[in-house]
């Protein structure tokens, strides 16, 4: 399968504070990968460039023919009606309900309120929180709106998946829901970007693992 994602030497900073020192990894489109590494390792800051939201300092970075150095306003916003995100802290919008947050990545695109709201209902139904559609964010739990939040990043069908801890703080049934939920996208050929600090125990898909340590990014197979 063809490159999806290249990163050539990049560097990732804040400031004058170099997180990510130079490395060079690549992900194909249909795969599933984890992104590993301790607790203030570089996942979210990777996650964040990868979703167009934090530049490189250096190096070179391509996702599909945008070029993530280069990319303007426009361009992201093009770039990112293909991706589903997952916060870590999930960024609802806290002023809308739960299923209107769910349908946001369909209106995006264009498509019909009535359609929008049909599948949105389907995707709240397979995370479970269907019973909890026309509540606001805070009448959720943490781990409630961490589900609606990855509803709304596989709605739309993107291309990539970008997931920051998707299922920390999770039960283990909700966590099993949430991974079959990826397992399935991937299953359409939509690649699957996960940050965690390990790997689910019992994984049996095959995955491709990034794994952060001492500021570089090693491409595992
Ligand atoms: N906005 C920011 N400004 C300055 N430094 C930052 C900023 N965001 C993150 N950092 C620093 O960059 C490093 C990597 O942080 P990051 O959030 O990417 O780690 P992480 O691997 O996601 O950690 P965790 O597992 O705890 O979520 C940390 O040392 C952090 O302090
Ligand atoms: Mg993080």
């Amino acid at each position: 399968m063809g490159k999806l994602v290249l990163a050539k030497n990049i560097t990732i900073n804040y400031n004058d504070t170099q997180i990510i020192k130079p490395s060079s990894f690549s992900i194909n489109s249909g795969d599933f990968v984890f992104l590993t590494g301790i607790s203030g390792s570089g996942k979210t800051s990777l996650i964040k460039t990868l979703y167009a939201e934090h530049k490189i300092q250096s190096g070179e970075m391509y996702i599909g023919e945008f070029n993530l150095k280069k990319i303007n306003k426009s361009k992201t916003s093009l770039l990112r009606k293909h991706l589903g995100v997952v916060f870590q802290d999930f960024k609802l919008i806290s002023e809308w309900n739960i299923i209107k947050n769910v349908m946001l990545p369909l209106l995006i695109t264009g498509i019909d309120k009535s359609n929008a709201k049909e599948m949105a209902m389907q995707y709240l139904n397979k995370v479970k929180l269907s019973h909890k559609a026309d509540k606001f964010p805070f009448e959720l739990s943490g781990g409630e709106q961490q589900r609606a939040a990855i509803a709304r990043a596989t709605i739309h069908n993107p291309v990539m998946i970008l997931a920051d801890e998707p299922i920390s703080g999770l039960d283990e049934y909700s966590a099993s829901l949430v991974m079959d939920l990826f397992i399935e996208a991937n299953k359409l050929g939509i690649t699957i970007v996960i940050a965690s600090h390990s790997i689910p125990q019992n994984f049996d898909i095959l995955f491709k693992q990034l794994h952060i340590e001492k500021g570089k990014i090693y491409e595992l197979a």
